[in-house]
């Protein structure tokens, strides 16, 4: 198959292009395009059909449930068979925005779209191309992050490109995601609210709304046993990991860089391609050929915005091993180290 790209501007919307996407996805194709927090592959997710399209162009496991994309509120009740009164307090404040939440699905909802549950995910993005595109497609799109199984969500529409040409019909390129991570996932079908995958929106903002909200265990997994039991099927598997193997490097910020330039003078001797992975306020303290700074500990999305990008660029330059910094101290430092651990492999290492 051969697949179109086109860039649209943000300022001055390309409507002949959004309304090309809605005719692919209304005829049961495949589009991928941009949101704030990553690029997703977008079908009617009230197809069969589509959903396993979806499936088969990412070669995703079809157990591991889809997403629903919506562009107004009154979706909400068309695909969730009863909404707690908690679930429109989020919507009001989180949407449109990084917030996917979990509610028992309606009848409309195919199974196939689920993954075989009873229940559904829903989000409304904030980014106006991919409300455009779901509105010009007259129907709620199903939207995975757009890469292969196992390859970081892609945060540009040339990761897509790397993952996807061929398999999708269009890729709709909106320029580099905002946040860079994956929305936060918080499940309403139970009794307590339970994050089941850290984002931009963190449990302290959750805590404003909700008085009892919790953690899914798997989410602060910090040993591979911890994280085999999630509750979100998709976090049971291989994720973001790199072709290297990567190393956390925890401890004070002296003794971590020390303990970073020592490791990495070790493996350049002995010929590994090593690289190192920091904040912006350390990489000059670092001796290696190849350092990869995803930007200041400071600014609220910076490190997210860059993370994945990064991971891909250690396969595309052949990195074996990296050693990096934990980002322990930033807001978003939950939904970092969850990625990063996972591309670890859970890996760390304490600075002396
Ligand atoms: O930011 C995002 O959420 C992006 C963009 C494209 O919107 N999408 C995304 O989709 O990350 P995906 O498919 O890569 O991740 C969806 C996660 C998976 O871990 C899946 O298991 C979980 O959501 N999930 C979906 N439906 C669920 C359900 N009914 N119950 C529990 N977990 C669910
Ligand atoms: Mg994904």
């Amino acid at each position: 198959m051969k697949t179109k790209v086109v860039t649209i501007d943000r300022e001055h919307m390309d409507m002949d292009a959004i309304r090309e996407a809605g005719e692919i996805l209304a005829a049961g194709g495949l589009v991928a395009f941009p949101t704030e927090t990553v690029y997703g592959l977008g079908g009617d997710g009230l197809k069969e059909n589509a959903a396993a399209r979806i499936y088969a162009a990412k070669g995703r496991p079809s157990d591991n449930p889809l997403i629903l994309h919506i562009a107004e509120l009154s979706a909400l009740e068309v695909l969730a068979k009863e909404v707690p009164e908690l679930a429109y307090r989020l919507a009001e404040k989180f949407w449109p925005g990084p917030l996917t939440m979990i509610l028992k699905k309606s009848e409309i909802v195919p199974m196939a779209t689920t993954g075989g549950l009873s229940t559904v995910a829903i989000r409304m993005p904030s980014d106006e191309i991919a409300r455009e595109i779901i509105r010009a497609s007259g129907t709620y799109i199903a939207a995975p992050s757009a890469n292969l199984s196992g390859r970081p969500s892609p945060t540009t529409a040339e990761h897509v490109v790397e993952d996807l040409s061929g398999r999708v019909e269009m890729i709709v390129d909106g320029g580099p995601s905002d946040i860079g991570l994956e929305s936060s996932i918080i499940d309403l079908s139970g009794d307590v609210p339970m994050i089941l995958r850290p984002g931009f929106i963190t449990k302290e903002d959750f805590e404003q709304i909700v008085a009892e909200v919790e953690y899914d265990k798997a989410v602060l997994a910090t040993k591979p046993q911890d994280s085999v039991v999630a509750k979100a099927p998709g976090m049971k598997y291989r994720h973001y990991a790199p072709q290297g193997q990567i190393y956390i490097v925890e401890g004070e910020t002296d003794a971590v860089v020390s303990t970073i330039n020592e490791l990495s003078a070790k493996a350049a001797e002995a010929g590994v391609r090593v690289a190192v992975l920091c904040a912006e306020e350390t990489k000059e303290r670092y001796t290696c050929d190849k350092i990869f700074s995803l930007g200041s500990l400071k600014s609220e999305k910076e490190i997210s915005a860059h993370l994945f990008a990064a991971l891909r660029a250690f396969d595309t330059e052949h990195i074996t091993v990296i050693y990096s910094e934990s980002f322990e101290n930033t807001k978003l430092h939950q939904a970092i180290m969850n990625r990063l651990r996972k591309a670890a492999g859970y890996q760390t290492i304490q600075a002396k």
